[in-house]
């Protein structure tokens, strides 16, 4: 079988598959991301390093960076970025791109399956077509299913293997074989009746957690003018057993998921003449949250006497979250940037991210010294690393912004400490 696009979603669910036994083909377009998958050496968080060099050591995984011999491989599963452009529409040319490329190398019998999250109709009306030109029929000559992908990096008790896989074809026999496949590599599989639904299954779930979240970030705004701590308010209303789900505010949303895959849907819904106002209110309520990080900075730096533009900040945590390396669409580089923007001395701190030559920024994590801490007049907490001695930064630092209350266990904070 073969895996296209071998990141955070392709490589694990590679691994799964040659743990499984089949003869696993790589292939991504990343030549150095080939070199370490041939040589066993490991690039994503949720995987063992060992886990992997056995594959490879085995036989049972090898990456290439084309298509070459893809009419060999009974299964193709793609996993390629579905990322937005820049007015919030879907960007699907990585999908386009793997589709046309295959519909070269496609042949009787085959099976097809797309997990990159998407809106509902991507795999019927733009890759069924792609396919078809090779003039091999769906569902008859070769099966096309969706089956998303749920992975939630960094977790540690629900990996590929033990999280429920939705499956749904283009047509019953891509179901059927589409069914039979994922059953010999996942522990559960769960059949809905058409790839649509299995499109739709994942934003919606994608779109509850941009929703809760949007909705405790907006409590946590409205806390804020009351004057009442939005934590202690959440960590007793989620005492109740029932009918409530733990959702806390931050920064921002960040990831490859949350903050992109509802605006999948809100651009489809727009196709049948259907405004999808949660998914725009909780975009724009989240979207809102570095600003008003922004604006609790300034608040502090106030009352410390301090302009903005004269002020040394460190902003602690550039990954989306905690112990996790991933830093796209991470807040923390919103809140960065704006601070730069008032002309502050902004630095970070991320035990996971050495260097972040991205977005326009050049910069490189600071080491945690004592002399750091003390020397600059804000400490910002974009991100609940756990491998951070807060206790350490509360006691040396001027002060703290915490937007994640990781400082929660941190005896005597008061004083010290602001919350978001
Ligand atoms: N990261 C997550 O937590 C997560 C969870 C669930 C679903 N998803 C979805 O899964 C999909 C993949 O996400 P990811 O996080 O693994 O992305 P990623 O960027 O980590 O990996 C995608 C890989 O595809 C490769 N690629 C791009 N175009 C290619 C091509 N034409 N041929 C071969 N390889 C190509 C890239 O080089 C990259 O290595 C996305 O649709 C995403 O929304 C991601």
């Amino acid at each position: 079988m073969g895996v296209v696009g071998l990141g955070y979603v392709g490589l694990p669910f590679a691994l799964e598959a040659a743990q499984a036994g089949f003869q696993v083909l790589g292939i991504e377009r990343n030549p150095v991301r080939v070199e370490k998958v041939n040589r066993g050496e490991n690039y994503v968080d949720d995987i063992r390093d060992e886990d992997l060099r056995a594959v490879v050591e085995s036989g049972h995984l090898r990456a290439q960076a084309d298509f070459t011999g893809a009419e060999e491989l009974d299964v193709i599963v793609i996993a390629v970025p579905t990322p937005l452009d820049k007015n919030l529409v879907p960007d699907l040319r990585y999908v386009r791109h793997v589709t046309e490329a295959l519909s070269e190398h496609l042949r009787k019998g085959q099976l097809v399956s797309l997990e990159s999250t998407t809106y509902p109709g991507t795999t019927e009306e733009v890759m069924q077509p792609i396919l078809e030109r090779s003039g091999l029929k769906a569902d008859e000559d070769f099966y096309l299913a969706h089956s998303p992908e749920r992975v939630d990096p960094g977790n540690k008790r629900w990996k590929t293997k033990n999280t429920a896989k939705v499956v749904g074809g283009v047509g019953p026999n891509s179901l059927e074989v589409a069914k039979a496949f994922y059953e010999q590599i996942i522990e559960t599989v769960v059949p809905v009746s058409s790839a649509r639904a299995a499109e739709l299954v994942k934003v919606y779930e994608n779109t509850f957690r941009a929703v809760n979240i949007a909705l405790v970030n907006e409590l946590a705004l409205l806390c804020d003018r009351m004057g009442l701590n939005v934590w202690e308010v959440l960590d007793a209303a989620f005492t109740k057993p029932f009918g409530i789900m733990p959702f806390y505010p931050g920064p921002g949303v960040g990831g490859h998921c949350i903050p992109l895959d509802p605006h999948y849907l809100e651009w489809k819904a727009r196709e049948y003449n259907f405004r999808t106002r949660f998914i725009g209110l909780a975009g724009e309520i989240n979207r809102s949250m570095p600003h008003f990080v922004r604006e609790k900075a300034w608040r502090i730096l106030n009352e410390m006497g301090k302009a903005p533009s004269r002020a040394k900040i460190l902003v602690l945590g550039l990954a989306y979250k905690g112990d996790i390396s991933d830093w796209r669409e991470s807040p923390a580089i919103k809140v960065i940037k704006l601070l730069q923007q008032d002309g502050a001395d902004v630095r970070y701190h991320d035990p996971y991210i050495p260097v972040f030559r991205e977005e326009g920024l050049d910069l490189a994590s600071v080491p945690l010294t004592d002399g750091l801490l003390q020397e600059v007049d804000l400490v910002i907490i974009t991100t609940a690393h756990s491998n951070v001695d807060y206790e350490r930064v509360v006691r040396l630092a001027r002060r703290v912004l915490d937007t994640k209350n990781a400082t929660k266990k941190v005896p005597g904070r008061e004083g010290k400490v602001v919350l978001l």
